[in-house]
């Protein structure tokens, strides 16, 4: 079992909406994966077991008495290859309980060594704050993932796990690798540019070549307990899949013939007596197309979400040959990012051209 901790001391950097989609997605690719909770807040618990004022016994039991708790009655089973060990408020006086008790920042680990056969993965999100509960799950983990939004608060949050790593290691020797992983990044920002780049430049061989984007279905999922996996078209699931792949490690030129076919499957085609237009996007509202065939007039021209899940669709009736062409989402002309063939045209700008 690869067992990763999710930490950062900042609060609010994308730790838990980490924990809980990063882990849905491996699922989702086929491994078996534990999330561990490690928030008294419970936050990934709230989100994959909405009804977490039920539960009875939650992995506090556990560090408290790791021994005779047995686990079928803590661990609980959220789907096929998905289970949960949950947390709640309890949780947070686990640091009294432990005072004094000898290797109790070890407590989690023994906990994990009895699942060890059971899952491909366990996923540990951890709470804001660097104390008794995240050195536990550090002590757990082999690997950290560190969620970095843009912020000052969060870039020195990165410095603060790494220390406490270090520190660790000198104590017990206990070995773990980390990577910086930056979230919420919203292009249009100065911050979330000089951030990243920041992130590349400190951390040049641990960090995630993923970025998570600012995207509000992931807000709305994880708010709502609805799996990202759900929605299959935003970039939430995008980039918490490209994630996935870096954390299995799938060789980059695997992702790159995954990316080429999707891409070869949305340019546009002859199907029948027309061309078939594609544009892929969960989170908008109209897509038209103009172009040369249509006087570059895009109304009645729509595609239509054929899926409901946004894989916008239209076949346009068009003489085998060249065509220019561009999108217009939500009322903004955009190229085809999907076809690389583009041309400037005076007085329009750039558009993408198709020969089919
Ligand atoms: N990429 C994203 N785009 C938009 N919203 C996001 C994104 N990631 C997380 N959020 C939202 O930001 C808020 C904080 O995220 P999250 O709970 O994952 O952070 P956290 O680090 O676990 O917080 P805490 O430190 O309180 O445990 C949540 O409302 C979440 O839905
Ligand atoms: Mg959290």
């Amino acid at each position: 079992m690869r067992r990763i901790a999710i930490a950062n001391q900042k609060g609010g950097c994308g730790k838990t909406t980490t924990a809980v989609c990063l882990a849905l997605c491996l699922k989702d690719m086929g491994s078996k994966v534990l999330v561990t909770d490690m928030d008294p807040q419970g936050s990934a618990t709230q989100s994959l077991y909405p009804d977490k004022e039920s539960l009875e016994q939650t992995v506090y039991d556990l560090l408290v008495d790791s021994d005779t708790v047995p686990l079928s009655g803590v661990i609980n089973r959220i789907d096929t290859d998905l289970d949960l060990l949950p947390a709640n408020v309890v949780l947070s006086s686990a640091e009294q309980t432990l005072a004094g008790k000898e290797r109790r920042e070890e407590r989690l680990r023994s906990v994990l060594d009895r699942v060890e056969e059971d899952y491909d993965f366990t996923i540990i999100d951890s709470p804001p704050n660097i104390g008794l509960l995240t050195f536990n799950a550090l002590t757990a983990a082999e690997e950290v993932i560190i969620p970095v939004d843009p912020s000052f608060f969060s870039l020195q949050g990165v410095s603060r796990v790494v220390e406490a790593l270090e520190l660790l290691e000198n104590i017990n020797g206990h070995k773990t690798t980390y990577r910086v992983l930056a979230t919420m990044y919203d292009s249009r920002t100065r911050i979330s540019r000089e951030l990243v780049s920041a992130l590349r430049t400190s951390y040049a061989d641990s960090s995630f070549n993923t970025i998570i984007r600012n995207n509000i279905t992931l807000k709305e999922s994880t708010g709502f307990g609805v799996p990202i996996t759900n929605y299959r078209g935003s970039r939430g699931f995008y980039d918490y899949r490209s994630l996935a792949h870096e954390v299995l490690g799938k060789d980059p030129t695997q992702k790159a013939i995954e990316i080429e076919a999707i891409q070869n499957f949305l340019a546009p085609r002859r199907i029948g007596g027309g061309v078939l237009f594609s544009y892929m996007d969960g989170e908008v509202d109209d897509i038209d197309i103009e172009g040369d065939f249509n006087s570059w007039d895009h109304t009645g021209n729509a595609l239509l979400d054929i899926d409901g899940r946004g894989l916008w669709q239209r076949v346009i009736s068009l003489k085998p040959g060249e065509h220019r062409y561009r999108f217009v989402v939500d009322g903004r002309a955009v190229i085809d990012p999907n076809n690389a063939r583009t041309e400037f045209l005076d007085g329009r700008g750039l558009v993408s051209v198709t020969a089919v």
